[in-house]
């Protein structure tokens, strides 16, 4: 039995906030920006989370060529819902029309897709489902204080999508989207047969809730016959230490990349892309040098992006397939880490 992904999609928003609008907002430069984090524009949605899911979620589905009645799970990782309630992974399936989709939001901020992306890999694993929609979707621009130079300059809108199938060893339809399987591979051995058939897993998930407040968005505050209306304090925007959450991330993801490589029993030279949490170029670079890997192997899109939060791995992931980058049996190995803080990794066989 292997589990793996027959579609994905993205989406993000047609409007375009450049470093130089950001500049009349607040003192910063591009040359600031650009140099501490690599990111030159971020898209924002005036549509929000929901919508962005849904457009990204039907793009993989077209992908696949699934029907909306096939969805057994839909799972939402996102931090920034429309709605606390009904949640986003409802909403995607009242707009896809999958009637027969369980249907849940997981909640683990920038780690949120790769942690929704294992959860629903143990439910195909144990038989439960056959088929899982999950979806990373983040409005991280409704949480920014506009006015705070240190976070506003980070983050940008957007939603990923990717569509797991189980199928039984030995009988794997084509994945989707797959039209040339070496399209545009640089210098990369190709795998022995028996190593290129597609699989998920194993993962690694970590939280350390005691560190939860060096990067924090209060919810609406308690209101209720006991509690006075002026004790409710301040809610809903980001606030954030950045070098702890650097210093958390260099530190975290490589190690995790080292302990998911060991289960896998795969050295990190095989792996074809390390397809990271996009937060920050010289975080990336930093894990690229600790795992003794080059930089080329580390692709990036958030110098057009930003942090788009739970959607980033998502979006890099189809742009990969997309672009033709990802042929069978290529290694891959996906980390995120954010709020929480929550970090973890999953190794996949294309
Ligand atoms: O998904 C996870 C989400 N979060 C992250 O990944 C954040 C990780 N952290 C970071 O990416 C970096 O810490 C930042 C990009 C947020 C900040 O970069 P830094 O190199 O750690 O800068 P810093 O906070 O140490 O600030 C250096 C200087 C300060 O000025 P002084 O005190 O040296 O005079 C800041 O006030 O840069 C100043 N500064 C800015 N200057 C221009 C901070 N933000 C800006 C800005 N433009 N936007």
């Amino acid at each position: 039995m292997r589990i793996k992904i027959i579609g994905t999609g993205s989406f993000v928003p047609e409007k375009a906030l450049s470093n130089a609008a950001l500049e009349q907002m607040v003192e910063t430069s591009d040359a600031w920006i650009r140099e501490r984090t690599g990111i030159g524009s971020r898209r924002i949605t005036e549509t929000g989370t929901t919508d962005m899911a849904v457009r990204a979620a039907r793009r993989a589905m077209e992908m696949a060529g699934l029907s909306p009645g096939e969805l057994d799970l839909i799972v939402v990782g996102t931090s920034t819902g429309d709605c606390l309630f009904p949640g986003t992974a409802c909403e995607v399936q009242a707009a896809l029309g999958a009637e027969r989709a369980a249907c849940f939001d997981l909640s683990a901020a920038c780690s949120g897709f790769l942690f929704s992306l294992n959860t629903a890999s143990v439910y195909l694993e144990a038989g439960t489902y056959r088929t899982a929609l999950v979806v990373g979707a983040d409005t991280l621009s409704k949480t920014v204080d506009w006015s705070d130079r240190g976070t506003c300059i980070l983050f940008g809108d957007g939603a990923g999508a990717a569509l797991l199938e189980r199928t039984e060893s030995g009988a794997e339809p084509e994945a989707g989207g797959r039209k040339s399987e070496d399209a545009g591979r640089e210098n990369v051995d190709r795998p022995a047969a028996g190593e290129r058939e597609s699989r998920m897993g194993p993962f690694l998930m970590r939280a350390d809730g005691g560190r939860g407040g060096v990067l924090r968005c209060q919810a609406a505050p308690l209101r209720n016959p006991f509690i006075k209306e002026e004790n409710a304090g301040d809610f809903g925007y980001l606030s954030m230490n950045g070098q702890e959450v650097f210093r958390f991330a260099v530190k975290t993801v490589p190690e995790a990349l080292e302990e998911l490589l060991a289960k896998a029993g795969v050295p990190a030279e095989d792996i074809r892309y390390f397809v990271l949490h996009q937060a920050n170029e010289r975080i990336i670079a930093s894990v690229a040098k600790r795992m003794r890997q080059p930089l080329s192997k580390f692709p990036m899109n958030l110098e057009h992006y930003g942090n788009t939060s739970g959607a980033s791995i998502p979006i890099l992931l189809d742009e990969l397939n997309r672009e033709g980058r990802l042929g069978r049996g290529d290694k891959l190995a996906l980390a995120g880490f954010g709020a929480g803080l929550t970090w973890g990794a999953t190794y996949l066989v294309w």
